[in-house]
C-alpha cells in the first residue's frame, strides 16, 4: 500500500459485510491508514475475527459486531455499541450485499426481498444511523475536514442491465439514487457519500465465473483492462473517498472495473 499509515488516524469506520471479500479488503486497507474499524458480519463470526486479528497484528485497533443490516433494531444496536466502544462513527462503508440469481419469470419473491433488504434498505438504515451521528457531533477539524462519510457499494451494474440478476440489479440501481439524493440532502452539514462501482472483483459472490480458466476467459471479454480485479482496487478506492483528499467529492460513483463500463462489445463492432 503506498498511502499514508496516518492518512485517517482517529478516525472510526465501519465496514458492514466486513468479514469477507471486498469489505475485508477495504476494513483492511482502512486500518492500515490508521482508522479504527468496526468488522460487521451476518454470519461467519471466524471470518470476522480473523480480519480483526489481522488488523491487530498489524498494530491497528479492531472489533466485530454481528447484525443484519436489513433489521432495523440490529442496525441500531450495532451502532450503539460502535458508539459505546469507540465514541462516534467518521467513515460508514455501506458494503453488505448478496446475490440470489433467478430467470425473471422463476424468481420468487422471497428472493426479490431478500436481496432488495439487505442491498438496498440495508444502506438507507446505517446511512440514517451514520448521519444522526454526524449531525450531532458535527465537524472535529483535528480528525477530518467532513462531519462524516459514507460510501455506498454499488456496481457496475447500476447502469448495466443484467438478465437473471434482476433484483441485484434492481437494488445497485437504487443505491444510486439513495447516495445521490442523500449527498444533496447532508452536503451542506458537511457530509460527504459517495459510491464505489466494482466490476468484476475475485471474490466469493462472483467465484463461478472466475475460477475455472474457460470461466475467467470468458469474463475477460468484458473487461477491457483485460485482467480481473481484486480487493485491493477497490480497497485503495475507498481509502481515498474515506480521506480528505476527496474533500470535494460527494454524489459521485467511482467506477473501479477495467472498464467494463465501456461498452467492450463495441470495440470491434457496431
Ligand atoms: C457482481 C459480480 C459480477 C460483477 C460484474 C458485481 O456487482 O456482484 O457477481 O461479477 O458485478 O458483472
Amino acid at each position: 500500500m503506498s498511502y499514508s499509515s496516518t492518512l485517517l488516524a482517529g478516525q472510526k469506520a465501519l465496514v458492514t459485510g466486513g468479514s469477507s471479500g471486498i469489505g475485508a479488503g477495504i476494513a483492511l486497507h482502512l486500518a492500515a491508514c490508521g482508522a479504527a474499524v468496526v468488522v460487521n458480519y451476518l454470519s461467519d463470526a471466524d471470518a470476522a475475527h480473523q480480519i480483526v486479528a489481522q488488523i491487530e497484528a498489524a498494530h491497528g485497533e479492531a472489533f466485530a459486531i454481528q447484525a443484519n443490516v436489513g433489521r432495523e433494531e440490529e442496525v441500531q444496536a450495532m451502532f450503539g455499541q460502535m458508539c459505546d466502544r469507540f465514541g462516534t462513527i467518521d467513515i460508514l462503508v455501506n458494503n453488505s450485499g448478496i446475490q440470489k440469481d433467478a430467470a425473471f419469470v422463476e424468481m420468487s419473491l422471497d428472493d426479490w426481498n431478500k436481496v432488495i433488504e439487505t442491498n438496498l434498505t440495508g444502506q438507507f438504515l446505517c446511512a440514517r444511523e451514520a448521519a444522526k451521528e454526524f449531525l450531532r457531533r458535527g465537524v472535529q477539524p483535528d480528525i477530518s475536514s467532513a462531519a462524516g462519510k459514507i460510501i455506498c457499494m454499488s456496481s457496475v451494474h447500476q447502469v448495466i442491465p443484467w438478465a437473471g440478476h434482476v433484483n441485484y440489479a434492481a437494488s445497485k440501481g437504487g443505491v444510486d439514487l439513495l447516495m445521490r439524493t442523500i449527498a444533496q440532502e447532508l452536503a451542506p452539514h458537511k457530509i460527504r457519500i459517495n459510491s464505489i462501482a466494482p466490476g468484476a472483483i475475485a471474490t466469493p459472490i462472483n467465484q463461478s465465473a472466475w475460477d475455472s480458466p474457460a470461466a475467467a476467459a470468458k469474463l475477460l471479454q468484458l473487461i477491457p483492462a483485460k485482467r480481473i480485479g481484486n480487493v485491493d482496487d477497490i480497497g485503495r478506492a475507498a481509502v481515498w473517498l474515506a480521506s480528505d483528499d476527496s474533500d470535494y467529492v460527494t454524489g459521485t460513483t467511482l467506477f473501479v472495473d477495467g472498464g467494463m463500463t465501456l461498452y467492450p462489445a463495441f470495440a470491434e463492432n457496431g
